[in-house]
């Protein structure tokens, strides 16, 4: 390779990423941010390197088939790589890494926010006020359910569920978790582990999903299983849409047995989710902001540009998933 390796960045990122992007690549930025077709991309890809994605570009196995040989690498700009499909990527021979770490915090920040913003009705609340709507106060108005020293119930303990589980006590709530390894016991914090999901379920007032989406994981939280959450339960989704069986949830949030929902990722997002939730006054629905900070988004950035570099150095990046 003669020169800086050349970088297709399929999304405008924060100033601060993409000033180094430019000290240290030729980048082919996107400042107007437009969302790419899968034409778009492979031809972008042409003189290209490596592409520095998010979770908004799918990166399917049509697609990875079709990039040209020129590619090595695909540093998402994301934890989650789902949208990546990695045998592909390995048949091919394409390196791909995610932004582990940079991101627990922020997005357990919103697990928590979904958590109470669900529980104590503040969507519903706020729509009232500003609609012009709130006429009275009384003991017996929008009450909403507290969170206090109730159970938090954590599906998937990686990075973000722990942040999420220790923000959590915060709140003295008891921690129960499934994950598919038990953690170390300095880990658990004294959570208590549940060796399967339906004995968790049986097992927490509040319900978080912080597991990846992959094949095992679409559909998780189905009918069956949401009845196994106590009655009045309250469900965040910080993770990722596709544990969760949206019929089933609605069904749920519906007949009342599941007190609210607080979601902030959505099959079908962003212009295709379910359209019985936008209805639901149980539920408070945030658009995918798990990691929108302004430190966690640089950060993020950074992180996919340390994976950059030590692969065009010719070394193992830190956060390879393929
Ligand atoms: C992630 O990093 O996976 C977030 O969901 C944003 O893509």
């Amino acid at each position: 390779m003669t020169g800086k390796p050349i970088i297709l960045v399929t999304r405008k990122l924060p100033g601060l990423v993409e000033d180094r992007l430019q000290r240290d690549y030729q980048a082919i930025l996107n400042p107007n941010d437009q969302l790419y077709s899968a034409d778009e991309l492979v031809s972008l890809c042409a003189k290209a390197d490596a592409i520095l994605p998010c979770h908004t570009e799918k990166l399917t196995a049509d697609v990875i088939a079709r990039l040209p040989e020129n590619i090595k690498a695909i540093c998402n700009f994301s934890v989650g790589y789902d949208h990546v499909d990695i045998d592909a990527a390995k048949a091919k021979g394409v390196i791909v890494t995610n932004t582990p770490d940079v991101l627990s915090d922020a997005t357990a920040e919103i697990a928590i926010l979904l958590m109470l913003g669900a529980a104590r009705r503040a969507s519903e609340g706020e729509r009232m006020v500003r609609a012009g709507e709130w006429k009275d106060w009384s003991p017996t108005f929008m009450v909403g359910s507290q969170v206090s020293g109730k159970r938090f119930g954590v599906i998937g303990m990686g990075r973000v569920g722990q942040v999420a589980a220790r923000r959590a006590r915060g709140f003295d709530m008891d921690v129960h978790y499934y994950n598919r390894t038990r953690l170390d016991e300095s880990l658990e914090c004294g959570a208590t582990y549940h060796e399967n999901v339906e004995d968790l379920l049986e097992n927490c007032d509040v319900l978080s999903i912080h597991c990846p989406a992959t094949n095992e994981t679409t559909g998780l939280l189905n009918k069956e299983r949401l009845s196994l959450l106590p009655k009045g339960a309250i469900v965040v989704n910080s993770g990722r849409g596709g544990v969760v069986d949206d019929d089933a949830l609605i069904e749920g949030l519906k007949s009342g047995h599941i007190f609210a929902a607080g979601l902030d990722v959505f099959n079908g997002e962003p212009d295709n989710i379910h359209p019985e939730y936008v209805n639901l006054n149980n539920v408070f629905l945030l658009p995918h902001l798990g990691s929108a900070t302004t430190e966690t988004r640089i950060a993020m950035g950074f992180r996919a540009l340390d994976n950059l570099d030590a692969i065009f150095a010719g070394e193992e990046p830190k956060d390879r998933v393929a």
